[in-house]
């Protein structure tokens, strides 16, 4: 029986690949800085990357599903051999390279640094690397855009937009990356490689946004307002702690097109994300 270590394995991708190991008869080592209940070739270790409990001496395949960085710090000192590793990074590193906003440039310096140290230091212990970096991500009611933006809409009724929203996107769903990183593992031709992971399906951010005001039950209204307006009742709405996450460089970007080539992972381990089409259990937390 093969074994699995995996970090982040509480989050709203490792679930799921929790789940894909385990239909394919993998054992699960699963870390989390919280206790979790054990199930059946899944037992979670409790820690963190600054004191990780003990670990075994070599495992089949490490899945990085939590902070890049500091899985890279923490893989560059531990003595684990396995032949695989699968991390996560993200596309923020490509789009938010020339933010105005010094957080979004610093992440941008922080995932490009971890996707660099995990490359040189699996190289240097003989073991191969493979970089996954999702769009937005969104299925489990735990992402911060599309799971926020219908929280605040089943609370108004209706969610407000700036008027040229079209900006195209491509939503990936959590069941699809989670397939990803597990196909990752399996190939041959992935060793050593980093692929951008876009949903099934290019659409504008305003579309995007309908979708899920939509799928909700009941349905909210989309106001698209004029960019001075849109902006004011942001102002608003910040003053009373709403929708502080909602920087100025993110209004900028959802008139720019952010869209990734899926075709290399298709290649490589035949990724197929599936097409945009929510439904209000995505966007509802799961446990
Ligand atoms: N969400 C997105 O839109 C998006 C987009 C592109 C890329 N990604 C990347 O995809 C990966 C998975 O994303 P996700 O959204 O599934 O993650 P997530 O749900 O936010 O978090 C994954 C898990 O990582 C663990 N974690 C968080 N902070 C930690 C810390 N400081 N030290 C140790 N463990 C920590 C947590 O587990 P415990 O609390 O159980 O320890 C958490 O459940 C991440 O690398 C993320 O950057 C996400």
């Amino acid at each position: 029986m093969k074994t699995a270590l995996v970090f982040g394995a509480s989050g709203q991708i490792g679930m799921p690949l929790l789940h894909r190991l385990g239909e394919r008869g993998w054992r699960v080592l699963a870390v989390s800085r919280d206790e979790h209940s054990d199930a059946p070739g899944r037992h979670w270790l409790q820690g963190e990357f600054a004191n990780m409990p003990p670990l075994p001496e070599a495992v089949d395949a490490i899945f990085s599903c939590g902070p890049l960085d500091a899985f890279a710090r923490w893989y560059s000192e531990s003595h684990i051999d396995a032949p695989r590793i699968v991390a996560f990074g993200s596309t923020s590193a490509m789009t938010k390279h020339d933010s105005e906003d010094e957080h979004e440039r610093d992440l941008v310096r922080r995932l490009l640094g971890a996707e660099a140290a995990l490359f040189a230091s699996s190289e240097q212990r003989g073991t191969t690397a493979t970089m996954l970096r999702p769009t937005l991500v969104y299925g489990r009611g735990r992402d911060a855009t599309l799971s926020r933006i219908a929280a605040l809409a089943r609370r108004h009724g209706r969610f407000p937009l700036p008027r040229g929203a079209d900006g195209l996107r491509q939503p990936a769903h959590v069941g699809d990356l989670a397939d990803a990183a597990f196909a990752a593992s399996q190939s041959v031709a992935a060793r050593g490689r980093a692929y951008d992971l876009p949903g099934g399906e290019t659409l504008p951010y305003r579309d995007m946004v309908k979708r899920v005001l939509d799928c909700l039950e009941p349905p909210a209204k989309l106001l698209e307002l004029p960019m001075p307006l849109f902006r004011l009742t942001l102002r608003v709405a910040r003053s009373r702690g709403i929708a502080r996450e909602l920087t100025d460089a993110a209004v900028q970007r959802m008139r720019e097109d952010m869209v990734f080539d899926a075709a290399p992972a298709r290649r490589d381990f035949g990724y197929a994300p599936r097409a945009f089409a929510p439904t209000a259990d995505m966007f509802k937390p799961v446990l």
